[in-house]
């Protein structure tokens, strides 16, 4: 079957590569969709973490059930899906938890045990699996897992939901956080972009007020569109020097930072007035399954993403994908391959 390889830096080239077999506990699916997500850039980039080339593209997915194994229970051939796509050692502490996202010995796709999702047959376990209702479409099938990480972003707050959130960096995560933001109760919800599109779709979604932190003063705004206090949860959704004491600057006493950007250098920040303002900082990586069952149930109960993609492309053409978020020539938030 056709693969998308990331093989040098900036490369994508498609190759052929054996179609899974699935386990007994497991299905074969027929991809339809694939996402192109921040970490897909990192790891073309060479920014990634642990994944180095050669590496199959991709996590984020929607297709059908093709095969079934035999010892799977709750789906049949021709149900429409998406999958969860991390898989825990099942017996570490983090494990015990419920904490996949924690597990050091978890299976992601694009290792060398699992395939990635730029590709026709991707084998997943069945807890992995979730249905996709029959209204809703691939593409946005395909955005339940960057929608569970805005979800797991805004649950690791301590604080339950109140009136003030600023969302720093309207991409794709910033504006799944702004709707997960709008569900969960927030009166005021304040975004930023540089990107006059992103400022655009957030301004469509809602959001109370749009800024662009190159020529308006955030945190004057903030303060004064919250008499003063400052917001309760400030979300760092973008890297850039400087972000973190803007998130700061922009929260009230007490009030929390949840940093889900992938900022892979070091930034400076001026840690003061986090102490002075009893502020608390905490990180969000991917999500919980529970946070993926909440993403699975808005989508299927009639969340619409679709304005999200912004991008189709077919498989052959994944360079082009890549590139497209890379280098940001045009206006894109989401750009989705088709198989
Ligand atoms: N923690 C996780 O599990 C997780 C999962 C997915 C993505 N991420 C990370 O989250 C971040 C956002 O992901 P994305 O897919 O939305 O990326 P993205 O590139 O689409 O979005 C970033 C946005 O920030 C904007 N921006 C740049 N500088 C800014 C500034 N100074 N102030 C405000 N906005 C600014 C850009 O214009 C862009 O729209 C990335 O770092 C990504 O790696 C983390
Ligand atoms: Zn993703
Ligand atoms: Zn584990």
């Amino acid at each position: 079957m056709k693969a998308a390889v990331v093989t040098g830096k900036e490369i994508v080239t498609i190759e052929d590569v054996d179609v899974p077999t699935p386990k007994d506990d497991e299905v074969l699916i027929k991809i339809k969709t694939a996402g192109v997500c921040g970490s897909d850039l990192h790891l073309f980039r060479g920014t990634h973490a642990f994944r180095k080339p050669p590496a199959i593209l991709g996590h984020e997915m929607a297709g059908d059930i093709v095969k079934v194994g035999k010892d799977v229970k709750r789906f049949k051939l021709g149900d429409r899906v998406t999958v969860e796509p991390q898989v825990g050692c099942g017996t570490c502490e983090f494990c015990k938890q419920g904490l996949t996202n924690l597990c050091v010995g978890k299976k992601v796709p694009g290792t060398p045990s699992w395939v990635g999702t730029f590709v026709e047959y991707f084998n997943a376990p069945e807890r992995t699996l979730y249905k996709l209702d029959d209204k809703v479409s691939y593409e946005v099938g395909t955005l339940i897992e960057p929608l569970a990480v805005a979800v797991h972003a805004l649950n690791r707050a301590g604080n339950a939901a109140e009136d003030c959130i600023v969302i720093l960096g309207a991409g794709t995560i910033g504006l799944l956080c702004q709707v997960v933001a709008r569900e969960a109760g927030f009166k005021t919800i304040i975004t930023t972009d540089t990107a006059p599109f992103n400022r655009e779709m957030s301004a469509k979604l809602g959001a109370t007020a749009v800024l662009n932190p190159i020529d308006e003063d955030v945190v004057a705004k903030v303060k004064d569109l919250t008499g003063g206090r400052g917001a309760d949860l400030a979300i760092v959704a973008a890297g850039a020097d400087g972000i973190l004491d803007q998130a700061s600057a922009c929260v009230r006493k007490r009030g929390e930072i949840g940093l889900v950007a992938m900022i892979t250098h070091k930034i400076p920040f001026y840690c003061y007035s986090m102490v002075f303002n009893e502020q608390t900082m905490y990180g969000a990586m991917t999500y919980e399954t529970r946070d993926f069952v909440k993403a699975a149930e808005m989508v299927n109960r009639g969340l619409d993403l679709s304005e999200f993609v912004t991008q189709k492309l077919p498989l052959e053409r994944s360079q082009e994908a890549l590139d497209v978020l890379s280098q940001k020539k045009e206006d894109v938030i989401k750009v989705v391959v088709t198989v």
